[in-house]
C-alpha cells in the first residue's frame, strides 16, 4: 500500500505500529512489491538543494521555512523508517535468526512511529504560524540516501540513522538555542522533543550495524568507515555533537578523520 497524502501516512503508521505492538496485525493477504519511490502529495513543489533558499532566524517568515523544511525531513524519515523494515527484515533473519529479525521490526517501527509523530508536532507548529505542510518547496534530495543503499541493510543503516540522523544530532541544539534567542519558545520547544528521540533512532542505528556486522565476521568500525568513503561522497565535516553522539552508543572511533 502506497499513501501519499502525509497526513494520512503519519495516521496509518501509527495504526500500524499500534497494530504491531498489540499483536493484533491481520496476515497480509496479496503480496505487494516494494516500490523504490514512495507515493509523493502533489505539494510540496521538490527544488534541488541547491535552488533552495537560505533561512533567515530574525523574521517569523525565516523560522516558519525552517519548521517547514524539517516537517519534510520528518516525512521522509518515515518512508526510510518503513522501508527498513520491509526491505531489510529478510536479509535481518537470513543473517541473525528469528528473534533477532522480530526485534529488528520492533525497533525499526518504533523509529518509524516517532518520526510519524514529529511530523504532527511540526504540522501542528506549521498551522500555528499560518501555514501547511506543502506551501512551501522542499528539498529533493532526501530520499537518495535510500536509493543508494538499497542493496545492503548494513549500507543503509552506515547512511540513514549513522549519518543523516547523526547529522541531525549535531546541528539541532544550535537551531534550539537560535530559536529560543529569537523568543520562539513553541518552536524550541518541539525541536527539543524531536532532538530527544533523535539521540534514540541513532542508537537503533548503532546497535543493529554493530550486530550485523559482528554476525558476518566484519569490523564494525573499519566497515562504517569502508561504506561512508565509498558511498557518501564529501565524507563526514565536523563539528560534531560527541556527547549526543555518545550517548546512542556511537563513538568517535566510526566517524572522526572520515574526510576524503
Ligand atoms: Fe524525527
Ligand atoms: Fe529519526
Amino acid at each position: 500500500m502506497q499513501i501519499a497524502d502525509p497526513w494520512q501516512k503519519a495516521i496509518a503508521t501509527r495504526h500500524f505500529v499500534a497494530k504491531w505492538r498489540e499483536g493484533t496485525l491481520a496476515p497480509s493477504t496479496h503480496n505487494s512489491v516494494l516500490s523504490d519511490h514512495p507515493a509523493r502529495p502533489e505539494r510540496p513543489e521538490l527544488w534541488s538543494p541547491g535552488k533552495m533558499p537560505k533561512r533567515r532566524f530574525g523574521n517569523s517568515q525565516g523560522r516558519a521555512s525552517l519548521i517547514h523544511a524539517i516537517a519534510h525531513i520528518e516525512m521522509t524519515a518515515i518512508d526510510l523508517a518503513l522501508d527498513m523494515t520491509a526491505r531489510f527484515a529478510e536479509q535481518v533473519l537470513a543473517e541473525t535468526g528469528f528473534d533477532t529479525c522480530s526485534q529488528f521490526i520492533t525497533d525499526w517501527l518504533r523509529v518509524a512511529d516517532d518520526e510519524a509523530r514529529h511530523f504532527n508536532l511540526l504540522s501542528k507548529r506549521l498551522s500555528a504560524m499560518g501555514l501547511a505542510y506543502g506551501d512551501l518547496p522542499a528539498h529533493s534530495g532526501l530520499w537518495d540516501i535510500a536509493t543508494r543503499t538499497m542493496d545492503d541493510v548494513l549500507a543503509r543503516l552506515a547512511l540513514a540513522p549513522l549519518v543523516m540522523e547523526a547529522r541531525g544530532l549535531d546541528v539541532t541544539p544550535g537551531m534550539i538555542e537560535k530559536f529560543r534567542k529569537h523568543g520562539d519558545n513553541a518552536n524550541a520547544d518541539a525541536l527539543s522533543v524531536i532532538y530527544e528521540d533523535e539521540i534514540d533512532h541513532v542508537a537503533i542505528g548503532a546497535k543493529w550495524f554493530r550486530l550485523i556486522a559482528e554476525k558476518r565476521g566484519e569490523n564494525p568500525v573499519a566497515h562504517f568507515r569502508d561504506l561512508v568513503m565509498n558511498r557518501f561522497p564529501g565524507g563526514l565535516k565536523p563539528p560534531f555533537n560527541h556527547d549526543a553522539r555518545f550517548k546512542a552508543g556511537f563513538g568517535r572511533e566510526f566517524y572522526e578523520n572520515l574526510c576524503p
